[in-house]
């Protein structure tokens, strides 16, 4: 018998010996755990569709890490009539036909999902890393091809980093014994390790600090009840899991100290897409007079967009609304549904942005701005 803990497997990892990505199927959780492999690109796309692999951090790693294998599966040998033998001579022919399969396979991945910016975000940066290698004269694909699985393997373990620093900042803000809510899954399955709404728990947890952590159950695709809820519970944190609409009762009674939640993309003025429902949570956060705290790794932050209302809010297939999560359906045939998948907060009823670089207060036009900088100096 298998008695692994959820938070000893992988994520998202690649697998260079079957030029494979695996993931946990999410979708599955927590009833069963199982590793899936995926090799082509209809298999990556459907993945992150179906939310087998979720989460803003954990989608850009799927991405950055499934377009480099889709990249290595191009034989160089001449084979096919489209390439020619990997040599130095053939290299400005074959590297142009590299770049046009690049971009066929960028877009196609880029349609999966349109909210959460982290998408976007590493496919450019692996397109950023392909561009470097553009008129370079003596050199072979291989080397190009090298040069793109080390970018896609530090996208993924910069997350890492990522979400402890998050972590630590968001520590700062709590003490021992408080009540913390969450919305959704920001956890480490959205994640490579930490997540980000969970990495102050999780870093508290290790020195102590018994938090009681509340979490929303977050209908429609119940990501809280089926993944935070689980995660949190298998590392040991005190975990209790209520209804969407509860939390006013919960925080009502007292015994909410911190909302801390994820995020799919900020917009430069501090306005911030998460899970649908979010933005309901910090309204009551709001009533109550409880901080309000988005964690946002700056790759989710979209600085060219001026406001929330910018963000492309995805709109999901009606069934994950009547009968997905029931034995049997739940609505009346042919009622019309409404499902966003996600909100956006208004920059207003957020206390603060927790980043890798810090944590950004209003006005977050500036704030933001600052953030990046100190980004850039640390580079
Ligand atoms: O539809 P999902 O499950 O991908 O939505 C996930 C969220 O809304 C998370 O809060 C967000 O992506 C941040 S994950 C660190």
């Amino acid at each position: 018998m298998n008695n692994k803990n959820i938070l000893d497997y992988e994520t998202v990892e690649l697998l260079p010996e079957e030029n494979a990505v695996q993931i946990i199927d999410q979708t599955l959780l927590p009833g069963k755990t199982e590793l899936i492999k995926l090799r082509t690109a209809k298999e990556i796309w459907d993945a992150i569709y179906l939310l087998k692999v979720r989460g803003a951090p954990a989608i850009g790693v799927a991405a950055a890490l499934g377009i480099y294998i889709l990249v290595n599966g191009i034989a160089f040998d001449g084979k096919d009539g489209q390439t020619k033998a990997d040599t130095p001579e053939n290299y400005p022919a074959n590297y142009d036909y590299l770049c046009a399969r690049f971009k066929e396979m960028k877009d196609y991945l880029a349609s999966s999902r349109p909210t959460a910016v982290n998408l976007f975000w590493a496919l450019n940066r692996m397109e950023a890393a392909l561009l470097k290698w553009k008129d370079r004269e003596g050199t072979v694909i291989s080397d190009v091809k090298d040069a793109l699985c080390k970018e896609a393997q530090a996208i993924r373990e910069e997350d890492i980093a990522v979400c402890r620093s998050i972590g630590e900042y968001g520590l700062t803000l709590v003490k021992p014994g408080d009540g913390i809510l969450t919305h959704c899954n920001a956890g480490q399955l959205a994640t490579i390790k930490y997540g980000t709404a969970t990495a102050p728990i999780y870093l508290g947890h290790e020195r102590g600090y018994n938090f009681h952590v509340y979490c929303d159950e977050t209908r429609p695709l119940l990501q809280g009840a089926r993944l935070t809820a689980y995660e949190l519970a298998s590392a040991g944190i005190d975990v209790t899991l209520e209804c969407d609409n509860m939390v006013a009762s919960i925080m009502k009674e007292g015994r909410i100290q911190a909302v801390f939640v994820g995020c799919d993309r900020v917009a430069s003025n501090g306005d911030a897409a998460n899970k649908i429902g979010t933005s309901v949570v910090a309204m009551v956060a709001a009533r109550y007079h409880v901080p309000f705290y988005v964690c946002a790794p700056t790759s989710t932050i979209d600085m060219s967009l001026a406001s929330g209302s910018e963000i492309p809010i995805e709109q999901r297939n009606p069934d994950e609304v009547t009968q997905m999560w029931y034995e049997k359906r739940m609505a009346p045939e042919n009622i019309k549904v409404y499902n966003p998948a996600f909100d956006v907060t208004d920059a207003e009823l957020i206390t603060g942005i927790i980043t890798e670089y810090g944590i950004a207060r209003a006005p977050y036009a500036e704030s933001l701005k600052e953030i990046f900088a100190k980004k850039a100096e640390a580079k």
